[in-house]
């Protein structure tokens, strides 16, 4: 595999050398490229020695007799002959330009020549990084795709504490390799998911409903498989394709759904509950057609089981992660969810935003942890929203264990 690593103009370009050592000790082939910035603070012949390849660090420099259309392609030729582009520290400059599509050196040339997976490791002061412009072009970049591993927050070089410091040289190694590889980090793992919504019958043809689609509880699903899960899938009625490798089982009532659940908790250690359950049935549903009259009708609910309830009760040393959909005091409303429902876990969903939620293709969550930390997960496609909620589980099981 072969890297380009893209070291930017900060204090922080001296840990771009250990990246470059650790990706090689992942067996990565990496072709360091440097802004004119990074030679500041640090020198081309260090990772020349580092990765035993010469450091492209301008458009035209020359490059021996071969000279001038090979070098006036070579950011091409570069483009093409790796497969990530991986950039730490990405300062505000190079973000700006990757943002809005400015190519006036090599670097800023070779991410707009550059078709496969981009990785960036932003590095700044805390008000750079708060600044609204730097946050408008990460908005870009993130809905681009992208992957970004966030800084840190600490001390900074230039004397203020905060978020901005250039994350450390493992993780961004980790996110590399885990882009390049994939990972299996859920090997062995049995995952359960609920998702999409259930119908409870008013009479044959007539049913209640929500607007969940499944896409979400779906993402989940195929994250968990792509990276080694058993996933056991438990879904109400969805018109989208049911994930590869998934154990699947289709429901249509909640209570429907309750008894999928407890058929299948006894193998699972980790149960997400993404679906939309209903949280009331019709009390006595017709088996016949109701006839339409001029006469108001009255339909009596009776409650649901809630599954998520039943399951956090004797959950024992499983991971349990619960979804909220909120339209107001989402945070709240989850941190309630966790505590009332015995969860690890709640994912809070707002579901009048237009463009996430209920039935699109992209989401936006909070992520409330019962160690009290929160999490934002920015606009997404579902899928990436998917992987960040199982990279929180992940931590989740490594950093405390589960409470019985
Ligand atoms: O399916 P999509 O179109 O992709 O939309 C995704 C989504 C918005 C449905 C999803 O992200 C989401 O938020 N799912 C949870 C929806 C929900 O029912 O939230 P709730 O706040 O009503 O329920 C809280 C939790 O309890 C959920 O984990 C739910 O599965 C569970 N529950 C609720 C009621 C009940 N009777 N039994 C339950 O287990």
């Amino acid at each position: 595999m072969n890297v380009v690593l893209g070291v930017g103009g900060g204090i922080a370009a001296y840990k771009a050398a250990e990246l470059s050592r650790l990706l090689q000790d992942r067996g990565i082939t990496v072709q360091v490229v440097m802004t004119s910035a990074a030679q500041k603070f640090i020198t081309p012949l260090t990772f020349a020695a580092l990765t035993n390849r010469k450091v492209i660090t301008d458009l035209f420099t020359d490059r021996g007799e071969e000279e001038t259309l090979s070098s006036a392609v070579e950011h091409i030729r570069v483009a093409q002959d790796h497969q990530l582009l991986v950039i730490a520290p990405a300062t505000a400059d190079l973000i700006a330009k990757m943002a809005h599509g400015h190519a006036d050196d090599f670097l800023s040339t070779l991410y707009l020549a550059f078709t496969g997976p981009v990785v960036i490791a932003p590095a700044m002061n805390t008000n750079m990084w708060n600044h609204p412009a730097v946050v408008q072009n990460m908005r870009v970049l993130r809905e681009r795709g992208h992957r970004i591993v966030e800084p840190g927050e600490g001390l900074l070089a230039c004397g203020t504490t905060g978020p901005g410091r250039l994350a450390e040289p493992m993780a961004i190694a980790h996110e590399v390799s885990t882009v390049l590889f994939g990972v299996k980090d859920l090997e062995g793992e049995v995952v359960l998911i609920t998702a999409g919504p259930t119908e409870e019958p008013i009479d044959p043809v007539r049913y209640i409903t929500n607007r969940s689609s499944g896409k979400m509880g779906y993402a989940v699903a195929d994250a968990a498989v792509r990276r080694g899960a058993r996933v056991i899938l438990i879904s109400g009625p969805t018109s989208i394709p049911i994930p590869a490798g998934v154990e699947f089982i289709r429901v249509g009532t909640a209570r429907e759904m309750r008894d999928a659940v407890f058929s299948k908790l006894g193998a699972a250690n980790i149960v997400i509950k993404a679906a939309a359950v209903a949280d009331y049935h019709v009390s006595n549903a017709s088996d016949q057609k109701i006839k339409k009259t001029a006469a108001r009708l009255t339909l009596e609910l009776d409650p649901n089981p809630d599954i998520l309830a039943e399951v956090g009760a004797q959950k024992g040393d499983r991971i349990l992660i619960g979804f909220a959909a909120e339209t107001h005091n989402m945070v709240a409303e989850a941190k309630r969810k966790m505590q009332t429902k015995n969860c690890d876990m709640v994912v809070g969903n707002f579901v009048n935003t237009p463009g996430t939620g209920f039935a699109s293709d992209e989401n936006a969550v909070t992520l409330v942890l019962r160690t009290g930390e929160i999490v934002e997960i920015e606009k997404a496609s579902k899928q990436d929203v998917a992987g960040k909620i199982l990279d929180q589980i992940q931590k989740l099981r490594l950093v405390a264990p589960a409470k019985s």
